[in-house]
């Protein structure tokens, strides 16, 4: 980093003493890692530290704490953390011969994983937060201020959703038109692989009431879009209102048609999904729903019988594709997305074979592929027959080749046809601007097509890589 960007502090401390700032000057830079549900926590974080004074910065060199909001899926993911880590030390240190302190935490999967390890690796961190507790994070930051390093991994007794404060209507337009809305956390499926169960723990549901209170203020501030988030969203259940004053139990497509109710959210999504928890009334909200969009990212992980078995998925290729039968049959323009694994243990390639004809059959919109990763207490770490390294690339290879041609003529088959988009924001280019398509393709368009939160009917005109051209239609 650049020494020259370190102001000089302003506020008259003597260099080498850190200063005390007034909580109102204070600046937090957070940097997340992995899936969406950081995402959302990230802005939770960032809502319970405007709370305490500290306001959001891009610039990491101005900030008088930086977060990792971290991850831990797979072994290149943690091992990001350390090296950003060294980077940041660098500029604690820089800083502090400026006079100005700069607070260090790391939060989300690695920091639940590996706790107070985190600091005997890298000295130069000061807090250790794990996803249940973030709502303590301004007791922990004053804790911190007094001289201590804390590690808060335990799981919390209290909801942590009923302390974390709201955003501000303006915060919430500011980072866009589409948000992210956690209604669940945790995973009780135990896959071989994944280290999920164990950074986020067991299954819990949002109740009712909350959600919908959250869903209401994001469409009040002008919110048009709301994806659903849970490790396993759509195994969410809770008591909702039920005929004659009584509740019962809702899924999440009973959810959906209740969220569905509320005015100017024009889109609903959710993510992400397993194959087990697809039950008929999600089945029905997909053709029921206009609101509910019509793409599915439905993780099936390997094509072969055998390897889904040993990574503990509890079904068969032919039951995700049964699967699959009746969701098209309900809503036949649906878009299908997934996860794959290659080159978990024992993956002969035969298994292999099997998962490439499996995507063949789906023909995917999009997908994410991955090579296997030992994770640290997990049962796959623990298999016998690991796969080399260089077969599993090469096959990485091969599917994806396979995935990407799917996605580009998925793209190519929407040329010259009309489809609802929502104007999200500026293009790169200017005299752009970027909207989102149905299936989550981005869509760029004139920017005098529409305003922002605006949904407009376009005409596709040609594919980029990975977005649509688009005309007024
Ligand atoms: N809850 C989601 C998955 C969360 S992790 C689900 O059940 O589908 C996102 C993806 O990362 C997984 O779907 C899987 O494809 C991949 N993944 C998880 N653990 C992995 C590992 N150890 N090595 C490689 N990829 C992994
Ligand atoms: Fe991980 Fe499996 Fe749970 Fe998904 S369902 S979070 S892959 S254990
Ligand atoms: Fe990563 Fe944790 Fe999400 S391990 S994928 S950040 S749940």
């Amino acid at each position: 980093m650049d020494l020259n960007t370190i102001e000089s502090d302003d506020i008259g401390t003597t260099a080498g003493q850190p200063a005390v700032l007034p909580a109102a000057a204070r600046k937090v830079f957070i940097k997340t890692y992995g899936c969406q549900m950081n995402v959302y926590d990230s802005q939770r974080m960032a809502d319970a530290l405007a709370a305490d004074g500290y306001s959001a910065t891009d610039a990491i060199g101005e900030a008088d704490l930086v977060l990792l909001n971290t991850c831990h899926i797979r072994e290149k993911a943690a091992e990001k953390v350390y090296s950003e880590l060294g980077r940041i030390r660098d500029m604690k240190a820089e800083r502090a011969l400026a006079g100005r302190e700069m607070l260090v935490g790391v939060a989300g999967c690695v920091a639940q994983a590996e706790g107070a390890e985190i600091i005997r690796r890298s000295p130069a961190v000061d807090l250790v937060i794990g996803p249940q507790t973030y709502h303590r994070l301004p007791d922990v930051l004053a804790r911190v201020r007094g001289g201590e390093k804390i590690v808060e991994t335990d799981y919390a007794i209290e909801d942590k959703f009923e302390h974390l404060p709201q955003p501000k209507r303006a915060e919430v337009i500011k980072r866009g038109v589409t948000a992210f809305l956690t209604v669940q956390e945790g995973c009780d499926k135990f896959c071989t692989f994944c280290v999920v169960p164990y950074t986020r723990g067991s299954e819990v549901s949002r109740p009712v009431a909350q959600i919908v209170a959250e869903a209401e203020r994001l469409a009040e501030a002008g919110v048009r879009e709301v994806t659903l988030l849970g490790q396993n969203v759509n195994a969410w259940h809770g008591r909702g209102e039920a005929k004659g004053g009584k509740t019962e139990e809702w899924g999440l497509g009973r959810l959906l048609f209740r969220l569905a109710e509320i005015p100017g959210l024009a889109r609903l999504r959710y993510t992400t999904s397993h194959p087990r928890d697809m039950d008929d009334e999600l089945i029905a909200a997909h053709r029921d729903l206009p609101a509910l969009m019509p793409y599915l990212h439905l993780p099936v992980q390997s094509g072969s019988d055998r390897i889904l078995k040993a990574m503990n998925r509890r079904h068969t290729a032919r039951d995700y594709l049964a699967l699959l039968d009746r969701i098209r049959a309900a809503r036949p323009d649906i878009a299908l997305s997934g996860d794959f694994i290659v080159g978990f243990p024992g993956e002969t390639e035969a298994d292999f074979e099997a998962t490439m004809e499996l995507v063949r059959q789906v023909n995917y919109a999009s997908a994410f592929s991955f090579k296997y990763s030992p994770r640290p207490g997990t049962p796959g770490a623990e298999m016998s027959d690991h796969v080399p390294e260089t077969v599993k690339d090469e096959r990485l290879q091969r599917l994806q080749a396979l995935l990407v041609k799917q996605q580009q003529d998925f793209g190519l088959s929407l040329v010259g046809s009309t489809i609802d988009t929502l104007i999200e924001k500026p293009g790169r280019q200017a005299g752009q601007k970027v909207g989102r398509s149905p299936w989550l393709q981005p869509v760029i368009v004139d920017e005098k097509a529409g305003e922002i939160g605006d949904i407009i009917q376009v005409r596709i005109t040609k594919t980029g890589y990975n977005s649509l051209f688009a005309e007024l239609a």
